[in-house]
């Protein structure tokens, strides 16, 4: 590993080739100087979700891998320690393999590279094989999970129990517990031994040196965080990991004995700095600053790598040439054991509905994502990403779903049954085969959080409203 100096007269010209000024931004507080005895100052994300950037939807959207790189360069000096806790790719999905290859790229940029890398259930989703030999590939990126011990002597396991970090006077010693074993794939006996959070944590600080501080990245509910913090010897620092919330709390939470637990968020969204100090033997949080990964509200791109932006672009174009979008497609089954047959079908005997659907931004849902390819907010194969794709048109992902406009093009756009749900049997014989009632809820699969913050049912379903 390149020495942090030299890492940064490495970073300079670049960012000065790309122009990228930093313009107004919320500030980091300054560690406060006169804190007493050791402190290590953390940058902490975690769960990504493979968000690699925003999906646009919406306006003001906060995140991205472009942006957290540039941010990390910007403020490089202001921490110790770059943390990601893990869970980079959640599905396990053919997907979620390009991505995580573009993650690691990202994580492993010299110029900001990442000192430890936790180990998540959502990053066990994919094959373990498969997971092991991407991060054999990136020797430089410490995973670190104490708890997860493979009992197949076969099985390549690059990943660590713990990795102890150290710059100038700060140490850290990072371990990180997955707390659940992985699915076994293709019908195999479990290739794991999970062990307790004690024994694990045991196993992890063994010979930790004193004024080094004890991080736990934990994955599980926090609830179960909260548990962890009565283990021997007793952590400093327990970064929640789960998807309970979708930006990190105003404030860190303090647990039995003072521990402080911490909670990164979601899909990369923010950065949390925290210092950690200790006094009178104790942890203590000196400064903590929850920070949004915002886009520039004035020049495109600007508040963003170039490098990363270049990089994600890339997966774009490849997942496009690997037809993903197809390989993916009718990999599950329907929910209700029917099978799609699109808008023109229930038009013979709806045609009210149907009026009215064609006046609704829904039936415009597929040709929003082709100009989103040619436009300038996007201009990347749009039509071709199965993350937009989902959302875009009916049934994508299940048996007679979506695959591709040429072989199902009466299931683009949010049509009928994206939200009734498949109508074959109903389409056949109506009276026996009722689609039920289905409510608020059929919209909150596609208008959360991120793509639709101001969504409210009586509001939005008075622009759509067909009975
Ligand atoms: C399969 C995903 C999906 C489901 C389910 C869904 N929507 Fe949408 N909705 C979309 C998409 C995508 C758009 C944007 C289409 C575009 O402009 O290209 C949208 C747009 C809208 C708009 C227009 C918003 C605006 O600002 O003009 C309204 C209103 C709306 N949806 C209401 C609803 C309601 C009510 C429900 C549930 C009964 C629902 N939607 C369910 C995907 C969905
Ligand atoms: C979880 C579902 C979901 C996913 C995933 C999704 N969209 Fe959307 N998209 C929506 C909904 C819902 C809206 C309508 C938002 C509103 O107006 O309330 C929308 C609206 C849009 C719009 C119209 C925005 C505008 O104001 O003109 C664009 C463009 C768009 N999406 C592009 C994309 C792209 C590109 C992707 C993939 C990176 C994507 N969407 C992924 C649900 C989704
Ligand atoms: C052959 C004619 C026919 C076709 C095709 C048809 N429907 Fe229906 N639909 C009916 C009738 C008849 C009813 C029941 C009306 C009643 O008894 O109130 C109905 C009722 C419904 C209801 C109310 C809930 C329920 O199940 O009773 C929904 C929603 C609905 N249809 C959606 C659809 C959708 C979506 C499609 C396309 C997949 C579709 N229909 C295709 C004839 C049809
Ligand atoms: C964006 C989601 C969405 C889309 C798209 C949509 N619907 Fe609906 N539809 C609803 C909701 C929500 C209701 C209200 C009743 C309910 O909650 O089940 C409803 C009600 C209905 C009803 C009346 C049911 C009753 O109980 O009286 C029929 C019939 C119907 N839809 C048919 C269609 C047809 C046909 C299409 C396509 C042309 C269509 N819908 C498109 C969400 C949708």
């Amino acid at each position: 590993m390149l020495p942090r100096t030299l890492q940064a007269l490495f970073a300079v010209p670049l960012l000065a080739l790309s122009g990228c000024m930093p313009e107004a931004e919320p500030v980091v507080a300054a560690p406060r100087e006169q804190d007493p005895g050791p402190r290590v100052r953390l940058r902490l994300t975690g769960h990504l979700e493979g968000h690699l950037e925003p999906c646009g939807c919406a306006s003001g959207q906060v995140g991205g891998m472009a942006r957290r790189t540039f941010r990390s360069l910007q403020d490089r000096g202001s921490y110790d320690f770059l943390i990601e806790g893990g869970d980079l790719t959640t599905g396990g999905t053919p997907l979620d393999e390009l991505k995580l290859y573009t993650i690691l790229n990202v994580l492993d940029d010299q110029r900001a590279r990442y000192d430890a890398v936790g180990l998540g259930p959502g990053d066990l989703a994919l094959d373990p094989d498969l997971l092991a030999g991407f991060v054999e590939s990136f020797p430089q990126l410490p995973f670190v999970c104490a708890d997860l011990v493979p009992t197949d002597a076969e099985m390549p396991w690059p990943f660590r129990a713990f990795v102890d970090l150290e710059e100038g006077t700060a140490k850290a010693r990072v371990t990180g517990l997955a707390t659940r074993t992985p699915e076994p794939t293709g019908g195999l006996t479990p290739r794991f031994e999970l062990l307790t959070p004690q024994a694990a944590w045991t196993r992890a600080m063994e010979g930790v040196a004193p004024d080094s501080f004890r991080v736990l990245l934990h994955h599980g509910s926090s609830a179960s965080a909260r548990e962890a913090a009565s283990l021997d010897p007793r952590p400093d620092l327990i970064v929640s990991i789960q998807a309970e919330h979708a930006e990190p709390p105003r404030d860190p939470e303090f647990l039995d004995g003072g521990v402080p637990m911490v909670q990164p968020g979601v899909r990369g969204r923010f950065l949390l700095d925290v210092t950690l100090a200790r006094m009178d033997g104790a942890p203590r949080i000196t400064q903590y600053a929850p920070i949004p990964l915002e886009g520039s509200r004035t020049r495109k791109g600007a508040l963003e790598d170039p490098d990363v932006r270049a990089l994600v672009l890339a997966h774009r174009h490849e997942v496009q040439a690997d037809g993903t979008r197809e390989r993916m497609a009718e990999l599950s089954p329907t929910a209700n054991g029917a099978s799609y047959v699109g808008n023109a079908r229930c038009a013979i005997c709806h045609p009210e509905a149907q009026a009215v659907w064609e006046k609704t931004r829904h039936a415009r849902a597929w040709a929003t994502l082709e100009e989103a390819a040619v436009g300038e907010r996007y201009g990347w194969p749009v039509p071709h990403y199965p993350d937009c794709v989902r959302c875009h048109t009916v049934g994508y992902g299940q048996t007679t779903g979506f695959v591709n406009p040429e072989k199902t093009p009466g299931l683009r756009d949010v049509g009928c049954e994206s939200c009734h749900g498949a109508g074959s049997q109903h389409a056949a014989n109506p009276i026996d085969n009722r689609l039920g009632s289905i409510g608020a809820a059929s919209c909150l699969v596609c208008h959360d959080f991120e793509q639709s913050p101001d969504f409210d049912y009586a509001e939005h379903w008075k622009q759509i409203e067909h009975k």
